[in-house]
């Protein structure tokens, strides 16, 4: 097999990363694509720093296993505290790609964007990685930041669309620190699922930045510019999950019409 035709490994605590990996079947549909999902572990917003790490490494290792070209931390949790000890291990050998620095990026491009709001899992904020990376490159900036710990489970569960669902989105973003922001960061890969209801709540204008297409963006240009795009698709994607879970598999085939091959993978034995 040439390295062109080796899979894009994509992993998630679960149906969040699908998200991502839709944008990406949609921009580069000759990719095939291995996804991860560690659903016995979900969430991981409110796990340690130290589990999170963990979980990642062990995902990086059974996709560099499954002999993937490149692997995209569909998760805003495992992006902010574990992408830099799955780099330090894959050292350099593939590309490595997280949520985060693609939709820093994208805010730091678009001069309009001056006060940004961030929602995010508990461990995501509290990393503070968004603030500290979007300072670091636009001092100017104001970013308020903002825990959302109930949404990523809601949305996993499948409730959304519903009232219990609105209840819960109108509760967070009414808090005052939210009130003024023009541009709101959904800093997890489940919120797109909920980016419609987001912005029925807002009754402005407001730029709700949603980084699935970014990020789809991004991987084609890394691999691009390694050469490592696939000419035509040649296998079926894959979708791994560390437990069964009914949502999982329901959203899995609403997001890819193909059909789903999807096993069990315990990587904790
Ligand atoms: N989808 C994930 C994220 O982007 C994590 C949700 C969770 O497991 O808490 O942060």
């Amino acid at each position: 097999m040439s390295k062109t035709e080796q899979a894009i490994g994509i992993f998630d605590s679960g149906i969040g990363g699908l998200t991502v990996a839709n944008a990406i079947n949609t921009l580069l549909p000759n990719e095939q694509l291995i996804y991860f999902g560690d659903t016995a572990h979900m969430p991981y917003g409110d796990k340690s720093p130290e589990a999170i790490k963990y979980y990642s490494l062990k995902i990086g290792q059974f996709l560099m296993d499954q002999n993937c070209k490149a692997i995209v931390i569909a998760c805003n949790t495992a992006s902010s505290l574990g992408y830099d000890d799955l780099n330090t291990m894959i050292k350099g050998k593939i590309p490595i790609i997280n949520v985060i620095d693609p939709t820093v990026d994208y805010i730091i491009s678009h001069k309009k964007l001056k006060n940004i709001g961030v929602i995010g899992t508990k461990a995501t904020i509290k990393s503070n990685v968004y603030a500290r990376k979007i300072k670091e490159k636009k001092e100017a900036l104001n970013v308020e930041s903002l825990a959302t710990p109930l949404l990523a489970p809601m949305i996993e569960e499948g409730f959304f669309n519903n009232n219990i669902s609105k209840t819960i989105i109108n509760s967070y973003l009414s808090k005052t620190k939210l009130k003024k922001v023009d541009a709101l960061v959904l800093a997890c890969t489940h919120y797109p699922l909920i980016k419609k209801e987001i912005s029925e709540f807002y009754e402005r204008d407001i730029t709700i930045l949603d980084s699935a297409e970014i990020v789809a963006e991004y991987v084609k240009k890394v691999l691009s510019k390694k050469n490592l795009l696939a000419k035509k698709r040649t296998a079926q994607h894959k979708f791994y999950v560390s437990d069964f879970t009914s949502s999982f598999e329901k959203s899995t085939k609403l997001f890819f019409k193909e059909k789903i091959h999807l096993e069990l993978m315990n990587l904790w034995k």
